[in-house]
């Protein structure tokens, strides 16, 4: 493959300087060079139109000359492996292809190489699907969605922000969560809305001020930043003004298929409501409503807003919403919990009621560490990578397992009793989200549920030794710690 790559590279010379030769078809494919633009392109050589589309019926098999089948090959030179591609596929450890140009799909004893075409940078990223671990088996749905796959909606002229979304249009398994990736500029608003669907959000950057109100004449307002989380239940209207730095926010909604562009839109009702209707409504002439704009306004610049919440609290006729009613946490100013492995705060209607279906956890793992083999018993669980890389199996009943990966950006879906395990494959703390449609954050732990169940009963099933299972922790850990090392988990047989 190098050679092909590089006669690839030196071929674009010879072809701007002396003729241009029609563009190859099968006979070079390999890796894709990278991007189009700036490269100047060839003076045409090709001035008229000749030969056919068609070949003759006697290319036809059985009819056609027989190849010579020594010409063609898939033969790839100079394969180069990297540390752990060689062990046993059971072992399952983490590729790291960074450390080749050209990765392969081998592992163990499995596989082959691959002669393309290809590009290197998807199985660098996904190398438990393009090597995938001995374990693996059957097929699995997609659980990862890289946003920066999703199509980014801008929103109005001005440079006003954008959101890019996860829905069942792009990762079908999630049927119960979707999410969207939303940027104001600074002082944009998103325009005012409600949907159909409960909205809990997490704050990824900079700091906004939002505002509803809900069917009982009750207000709220309040000013978040970077770490803390919002909910406004289905139907609840509410506005987002970002800050004088901008802001990025998650949204995770309680509905795989919503759709962010098929929101009820303030602009778009007053468009769509008989003018002397408004006029009845609002007690104002028909004039009034002469300037409302024609079109959605979705995300655009706007007045910058007092820094004092007091000038922009209004409080209903029926009193604020405060406390365990509030639409909002400052989940930022809570400490985590730290456990051997990383950290764990979890958010839950415990402490966040008005979210009743909502709970999270925003888990760190440390590198080699892992989030503990676990499942769900009643929610799906939408995840979110807000730092380095990871990756997850997700076994599913009766005897499938695929193994994904996982990098800042992605959106992971495990459904409701999948067993999974998530597990730091990077060099620095990798970070998530763990979001679930639950009324309190809950797990079956696969060690506890081994350290709580008769030994004989654990020996009957899976033949290991009794001192094994005596060492397993009766109480859940949530992370567990592991090494780095795979030569070490080699030559040891130990992960951790
Ligand atoms: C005021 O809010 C309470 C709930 O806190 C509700 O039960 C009551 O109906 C509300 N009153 C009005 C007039 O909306
Ligand atoms: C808004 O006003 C209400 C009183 O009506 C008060 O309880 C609440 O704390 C105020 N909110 C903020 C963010 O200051
Ligand atoms: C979103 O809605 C707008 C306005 O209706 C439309 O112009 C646009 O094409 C839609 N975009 C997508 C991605 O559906
Ligand atoms: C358990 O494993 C040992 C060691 O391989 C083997 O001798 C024994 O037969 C196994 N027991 C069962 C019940 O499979
Ligand atoms: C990994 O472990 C091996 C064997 O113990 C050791 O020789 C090597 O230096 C270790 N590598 C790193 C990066 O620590």
């Amino acid at each position: 493959m190098q050679p092909k790559l590089s006669s690839a590279i030196a071929g674009l010379l010879p072809a701007m300087l002396v003729a241009a030769a029609p563009a190859p078809q099968i006979q070079s494919l390999g890796e894709n060079t990278g991007p189009v633009a700036g490269v100047t392109p060839p003076i045409p050589t090709v001035t008229a139109a000749s030969g056919s589309l068609y070949g003759s019926t006697g290319l036809q098999g059985g009819v056609a000359p027989i190849p010579d089948t020594s010409d063609g090959t898939a033969v790839v030179k100079n394969v180069k492996e990297v540390p752990g591609q060689d062990a046993d596929a059971n072992l399952g450890l983490y590729l790291d292809f960074n450390s080749v140009d050209e990765p392969q799909p081998i592992r163990g004893a499995f596989g082959g190489s691959d002669a393309g075409p290809r590009t290197f940078e998807y199985e660098k990223l996904n190398p438990d699907l393009f090597a995938a671990p001995g374990t693996d088996s059957g097929a699995v749905p997609n659980a990862v969605w890289p946003l920066g796959l999703s199509h980014n909606r801008p929103g109005a002229s001005g440079r006003a922000g954008w959101a890019r979304q996860q829905n069942t249009a792009v990762l079908p398994a999630a049927k119960d969560m979707a999410g969207v990736d939303m940027k104001l500029e600074p002082h944009a608003y998103r325009e005012l809305h409600w949907h159909t669907a409960g909205e809990w959000a997490l704050m990824l950057k900079g700091c906004v001020r939002v505002a509803a109100i809900n069917d009982n004449s009750q207000t709220f307002t309040d000013d978040l930043c970077e770490g803390d989380v919002w909910f406004f239940p289905a139907g609840v209207p509410h506005s987002i003004q970002a800050f004088e730095n901008g802001a990025e926010f998650l949204l995770v909604f309680d509905q795989g298929d919503f759709d962010e562009n098929g929101t009820f839109l303030i602009t778009e009702m007053f468009a769509r409501t008989p003018r002397s209707v408004l006029s009845k409504n609002f007690r104002a002439p028909v004039d009034a409503f002469k300037n409302l704009p024609n079109n959605q306004l979705y995300i655009f610049n706007g007045t910058p807003q007092p820094k004092d919440i007091s000038k922009q609290n209004i409080t209903g006729p029926n009193g604020s919403l405060t406390g365990p009613s509030g639409y909002t946490y400052h989940w930022s100013q809570q400490k985590a919990f730290e456990t051997p492995g990383g950290s764990v705060k979890i958010l839950d209607p415990t402490t966040f009621p008005i979210a009743s279906t909502f709970s999270a956890a925003l888990v760190t793992v440390q590198p080699g560490a892992m989030r503990e083999l676990h499942w769900h018993t009643t929610s799906d669980e939408w995840d979110y990578f807000l730092q380095g890389s990871g990756r997850a199996t997700l076994y599913k009943a009766p005897s499938s397992a695929n193994t994904f990966d996982f990098t800042a950006g992605d959106v992971g879906y495990i459904p409701q009793a999948d067993a999974h395990y998530i597990e730091n494959t990077g060099t620095e703390d990798l970070i998530f989200l763990e979001v679930l449609q639950a009324s309190h954050f809950s797990d079956i732990s696969v060690a506890q549920w081994l350290a709580l169940t008769p030994e004989q009963t654990i020996i009957d099933h899976l033949n290991i030794s009794s001192d094994v299972i005596e060492a397993i922790p009766k109480e859940k850990t949530i992370l567990k710690t592991g090494n780095v090392n795979l030569t070490e988990i080699v030559d040891t047989g130990k992960a951790y």
